[in-house]
């Protein structure tokens, strides 16, 4: 809470400056007669101007004559310019109440993303992103590179885990109306970070060059066909007009450059945000005496964060091990698409709307209500006026339980025709 950072604004004063050492020059100390001027050399008055004195500035190292040898004191004198930002998360507090419990998705999903860099790196040791090499690099790192397996199976693992968390993430902000004043722009990086999530998705999924994913790409790759300017957008993304070895360069560099750059950007201004604002509690909570206390976020809060990444780690090496995914066959884009080709799981209630719409133009229209609904979702703190002034927002809440209802019941229709 915005509220609840003031007090830490209010201590960013830095440690006290350890005393001088012997020899150097005391400060004045307030009403003491000032002791004799040593022989100092007066500046000038500028000819025909005004004497100004000279501007006094605040020690630029209060820690230069420190003698203390413990770490603190070694790390304060050599990164000053972050003790006040640790001073500040020493007091920030995070308010404790019947639902608090949705505030630690964030910061797993942050967990699932870390892992994803950290197993990416990994595997980018040995995959070649080529037509002729893709896939036999994938075999390789399954079954001749030591963990090769487990690291593989944990990326994709933790991607859909991070998928899972950040909608759990969204909505819970979205129900708890973390999104009003002033934290919209949290939403607003949100919901870019959002997208940029399902990017790495869908950009990932060509990367092992099997039927699949090869015909899942070119399916999914077709859809912006159907609004005006579309195709072009196609063709720069797949680089032709068909799914070639041209389009697994793009969706490579695409997923290895340019959106862990954009996503990390983006999450450090979310996570700036998050900082400066604080953790924000329910409408009316606070008023009506249901915030239980507050708990620091260092270190209690995040112990607590830590003890969920763990459990986190347990369920994906639990998943990588009893459940782990195939390769397939290699792409071969001269042989018929096989029958029930959909996209990964995050994309099922997109694709059905897709599948809906069946009639003359239908797609065209899908893909427009569907622009609709995700810019209003967007948008929604700048229209929510009620949560803004602190008064409930019933309205905006049937309309979340509505997106809610819709995707889940798509998904589900998804899972009962085409199993997963
Ligand atoms: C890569 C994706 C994301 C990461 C890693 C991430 C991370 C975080 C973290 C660590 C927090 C602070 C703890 C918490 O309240 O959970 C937070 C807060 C927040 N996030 Fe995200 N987030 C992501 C995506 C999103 C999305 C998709 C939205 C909504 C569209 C969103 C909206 C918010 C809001 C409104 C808050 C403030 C919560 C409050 O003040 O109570 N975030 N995020």
């Amino acid at each position: 809470m915005a509220e609840n950072n003031e007090n830490a604004l209010a201590g960013n004063a830095p440690a006290k400056p350890k005393p001088a050492a012997p020899g150097a020059a005391k400060p004045a100390v307030p009403g003491a007669a000032k002791p004799a001027a040593p022989v100092a050399a007066k500046p000038e008055a500028p000819k025909g101007g005004v004497y100004k004195p000279p501007v006094e500035r605040p020690d630029p190292n209060p820690y230069k004559d420190s003698r203390c040898c413990s770490f603190n004191a070694w790390f304060a004198e050599r990164f000053q310019v972050l003790v006040p930002v640790i001073d500040y998360l020493k007091k920030k507090e995070v308010p404790k109440h019947r639902h608090s419990f949705w505030y630690y998705f964030g910061g797993l999903t942050l967990f699932f993303f870390l892992l994803q860099i950290i197993t990416g790196l990994l595997l980018l040791q040995y995959y070649k992103p080529t037509e002729a090499e893709a896939y036999a690099s994938f075999v390789f790192i399954q079954k001749e590179v030591s963990y090769g397996w487990l690291i593989r199976q944990v990326h994709a693992w933790s991607a859909n885990l991070m998928v899972f968390s950040v909608f759990i993430h969204m909505f819970s902000t979205f129900f708890l109306k973390s999104y009003r004043k002033p934290r919209e722009l949290m939403w607003l990086s949100g919901s870019v970070l959002f997208v940029l999530t399902l990017g790495f998705g869908f950009t990932g999924y060509l990367l092992p060059w099997n039927e699949i994913a090869y015909f899942a790409t070119q399916v999914g790759t077709e859809v912006p066909k159907v609004v005006p300017g579309g195709a072009f957008f196609v063709d720069i993304l797949r680089g032709g007009e068909q799914v070639t070895g041209e389009t697994l360069t793009r969706m490579f560099s695409l997923h290895v450059v340019l959106l862990p750059g954009l996503l990390l950007l983006l999450l450090s201004a979310h996570l700036l945000l998050v900082q400066v604002f604080g953790t924000s509690a329910p409408i009316g909570y606070k008023e009506s005496g249901r915030i239980k206390g507050y708990e620091k976020f260092f270190p209690t809060f995040l112990a607590k964060d830590a003890i969920g990444w763990i459990l986190g780690f347990v369920l994906i090496i639990y998943l990588a091990v009893v459940f782990p995914g195939e390769i397939g066959l290699k792409a071969d884009p001269l042989s018929p698409a096989p029958l029930g080709i959909k996209p990964e799981w995050y994309f099922w209630a997109q694709f059905l709307l897709l599948k809906d719409f069946s009639f003359e133009n239908g797609e065209f229209y899908a893909i427009i209500f569907f622009t609709v609904g995700a810019i209003f979702w967007a948008l929604v703190p700048f229209i929510d006026k009620r949560a803004s002034r602190e008064e409930k927002s019933p309205v905006f809440t049937i309309i979340g339980i509505l997106y809610l209802a819709a995707l889940l019941i798509n998904t589900y229709r998804v899972f009962a025709e085409y199993g997963l």
